[in-house]
């Protein structure tokens, strides 16, 4: 059971290579299905199919759906979000904005993101390929099963019998709704849900997140960025796909601009996300629409290899609190002695070279107004020190 995730900013070719990936999983033999969590569908483009929100057979061995939000909302998380807005409505709120202030910010899209959980415990499927939402709202989506659970708690701590015993009394006392024991369960069984979700997509034995770029300046940042987040929320990262290189084949001087800009930005993504490997796929003639654009892109991304293969174990970055400290660490190859020179770039840039070895980090928040203290190379890591702030 392989669970393949792809994100990356929006237009990028997301939708493309996930369903190129499907695709291939599916020709190999695999019973595949291809999930879209992006509110803006485009996989039955992608298929030139109607695809629907329940799964649909597009291929032998291959379904396709696009998550219904509102239905899966309803599903998971409708009862507690009565509750709150009857909450929010009691405290005053007008009816409208309790009802909207109820939808806790990404709930829809890991309402949908659920459907993974349920889609690989299902049985039913050897490889659930996903479509994700632009990176920003999927990361912190990933990482939410976990603050969504302590949110929850906050929110409801009761105790399921004291509520059973005071329910009666306080209804007496107070007009404050009360949640009831359906709802008790609702949280009970939401929160059982975002576990086993949680669980799946850290797990790197089943799970690989993939990450789309193009050779574009302001797409790279973002990828740094969400690279450096998966990282730290310890989400299993495999491969970059880098989509929409201009071929060598294209001598049309127009494009020749693009071309040179498109070499340093190669050499950017190296730097950026080594050791992950890089697939690279050129801008085809036309868009990708259909069975044979998707087999060429898969073609090119994986050439006579198998996308369920786990392209690269363990994590290219990491994030350890020693005291006050924070150290990031840094698998490197065997390198020789070299002087090691850390140099920070506008805003969250880190950019770290030893010989002729380079590597452009995007820090994560907590560290980008912490002092370095210093770096060493130790056992086969870089470790980079930032001073605790007193
Ligand atoms: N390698 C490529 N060559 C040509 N067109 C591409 C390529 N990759 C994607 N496209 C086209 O670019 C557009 C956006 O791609 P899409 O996969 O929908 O991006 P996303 O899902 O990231 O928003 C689509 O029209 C798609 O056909
Ligand atoms: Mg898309």
């Amino acid at each position: 059971m392989r669970i393949i995730l792809f994100t990356g900013k929006g237009g990028v070719g997301k939708t493309t290579v996930s369903a190129a990936t499907a695709l291939r999983c599916a020709a190999l033999g695999y019973r595949t299905i291809i999930v879209s969590t992006d509110p803006a569908h485009s996989l039955g483009d992608s298929f030139d199919r109607r695809i629907g929100p329940e799964p649909t057979l597009l291929q032998p061995r291959l379904w396709g759906q696009e998550i219904d939000l509102l239905h899966q909302m309803e599903r998971h998380w409708g009862k507690v979000q009565k509750y709150l807005a009857a909450l929010f409505a009691w405290r005053g709120m007008d009816g409208l904005v309790a009802e909207e202030t109820s939808i806790l910010p990404g709930m829809e899209e890991l309402a949908s993101l659920m459907q993974i959980a349920y889609l690989a415990d299902s049985g039913d499927y050897d490889v659930v390929v996903v479509d994700m939402a632009p990176t920003g709202a999927t990361l912190q989506l990933l990482a939410f099963p976990e603050m969504a659970v302590w949110y929850i708690e906050k929110i409801f701590p009761f105790e399921r019998k004291a509520m059973r015993i005071a329910r009666p009394l306080m209804r007496t006392v107070t007009d404050m709704p009360l949640p009831e024991e359906g709802m008790l369960d609702a949280v009970e069984e939401l929160v059982k849900d975002l576990n086993r979700l949680e669980r799946l997509v850290s797990n790197p034995d089943i799970s690989s997140v993939r990450l789309v770029l193009n050779p574009e300046k302001m797409v790279i940042k973002e990828a740094q960025r969400a690279f450096t987040y998966l990282n730290l929320y310890n989400l299993p990262t495999d491969a970059v796909i880098s989509n929409r290189y201009i071929p060598d084949e294209v001598t049309d001087s127009y494009f020749d601009d693009w071309k040179r800009r498109q070499l340093v930005y190669n050499e950017l993504i190296d730097d950026s996300f080594a050791p992950l490997p890089i697939f690279k796929v050129p801008l085809l003639a036309n868009e990708v629409v259909g069975l044979d654009a998707l087999q060429q892109v898969a073609e090119a991304i994986y050439g006579q290899q198998d996308p369920t293969t786990i392209f690269y174990h363990g994590q290219a970055q990491q994030v350890l609190k020693e005291g006050s400290d924070y150290l990031l660490l840094l698998p490197l190859p065997l390198l020789d002695k070299h002087d090691i020179q850390l140099h920070r770039g506008i805003h969250d840039e880190l950019i770290v070279r030893i010989g002729n070895w380079k590597r452009h980090i995007s820090l994560p928040q907590s560290l980008i107004s912490r002092e370095i203290a210093g770096a060493r190379y130790r056992q086969n890591q870089l470790e980079i020190r930032f001073r605790g702030s007193h």
